[in-house]
């Protein structure tokens, strides 16, 4: 008897993620919670590509000294949080010359009509008023090719970056419309964990570290004196009660946080804490941060003092990420008509 034959199944072939995050100088531990960590989470169950959107940055002006600090510290500190280059792709988008030339391309795919109805157009250029640049207004088309160029399934974003994915899909689906498939249409990806982190001064809004009250918001590399600082003297409410409820958004933010970084449900922080006052709560909160953050924080030392490594790193990471986009761009400019060259 022959032994039985087995069918060699191919495995599931998995779905691929992009996303990207500017350098900005800090992170906040809204963007931690909310974006990073799940990013780190996902890299088990997708292929990965992570991109530091150092090209969207310049449409704000940018100190050049201050500039390449920030984007170096920006690639330490994705590894610190645990972005693992022998999983996923990591690269700084400027690297890879890709992005640029499909963002030139997909422009003239993108309406003015479409651009225009940018709700985060229209407020950056309120904010930024005497900066109204064409990178501003054209933002969205280079995130488009951010996405397309890896034909990715999925992009998990905040709720402030939907408008924009929308729009990538409306030109992924228009292109492919005119010349055939070329594009992956992409589905926003929302993590089913991941609280939104609201201010520690004003709980109904986001924590954002554009927020002038620098008391509002929680860096990941601010100091642990300094975390503690921050959430004891964050808003709270009349009561004293520590659990979730209406009209109590302060503590139901904190909870959210104590929640989001120690995996206890809100349920079980509000019976550790029966009995005891929102100065302990306080307390409590920002020893759980900081101790979330400690080990970020380390590693992003021994990360940002190795500067050899982390060009190693993200050299690797464009090499990969120029072989897998280039097919893209080159597909897409021999349909629309190119020479080859
Ligand atoms: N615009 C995004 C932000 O500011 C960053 C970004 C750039 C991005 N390219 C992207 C996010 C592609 C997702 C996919 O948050």
């Amino acid at each position: 008897m022959s032994e039985e034959i087995k069918t060699t199944q191919t495995p599931e072939k998995k779905k691929r993620i992009f996303s990207a995050i500017q350098p900005s100088g800090t992170i906040t531990l809204g963007n931690y919670i909310g974006a990073l960590r799940n990013w780190v989470k996902l890299q088990d169950d997708y292929e990965c590509i992570f991109a530091v959107a150092d090209l969207h940055a310049i449409t704000v002006r940018q100190d050049p000294k201050i500039f390449k600090k920030n984007i170096l510290e920006a690639y330490a500190l994705f590894l610190a949080c645990g972005i693992d280059t022998s999983k996923s792709m990591f690269f700084i988008q400027s690297h890879v010359h890709t992005h640029a030339e499909l963002a030139w391309i997909l422009n003239c795919y993108t309406q003015f009509g479409e651009l225009s109805r940018m709700t985060q157009f229209k407020d950056k250029s309120s904010k930024h008023a005497d900066n109204v640049n064409a990178g501003l207004f054209t933002y969205p088309s280079l995130m488009a090719a951010d996405i397309l160029l890896y034909q990715a399934d999925l992009v998990p974003i905040g709720a402030d970056q939907k408008q924009h994915l929308e729009l990538a899909r409306n030109i992924a689906d228009r292109f492919n419309g005119i010349y055939g498939k070329t594009f992956t249409v992409p589905d926003g990806y929302i993590p089913k964990v991941g609280a939104r982190i609201r201010s520690l001064q004003d709980p109904t809004k986001k924590m954002s570290k554009s927020d002038e009250n620098v008391n509002s918001w929680v860096a990941i590399l601010d100091k642990p004196e300094t975390i503690m600082k921050k959430f004891k003297r964050a808003v709270t409410d009349s009561e004293s009660r520590v659990c979730v409820g209406e009209g109590k958004d302060g503590i139901n933010n904190l909870i959210g946080i104590m929640s989001a970084v120690t995996g206890k449900t809100a349920e079980s922080i509000t019976a550790e804490f029966e009995g005891k006052g929102y100065g302990d709560f306080k307390t409590a909160v920002g020893e759980a941060v900081v101790e979330e953050v400690r080990p970020i924080q380390e590693r992003f030392e021994q990360y940002i003092n190795d500067k050899a490594y982390l060009e190693e790193q993200y050299r690797k990471g464009a090499e990969f990420a120029l072989n897998i986009s280039r097919r893209t761009l080159d597909k897409a400019m021999k349909k629309i008509g190119y020479l080859p060259k």
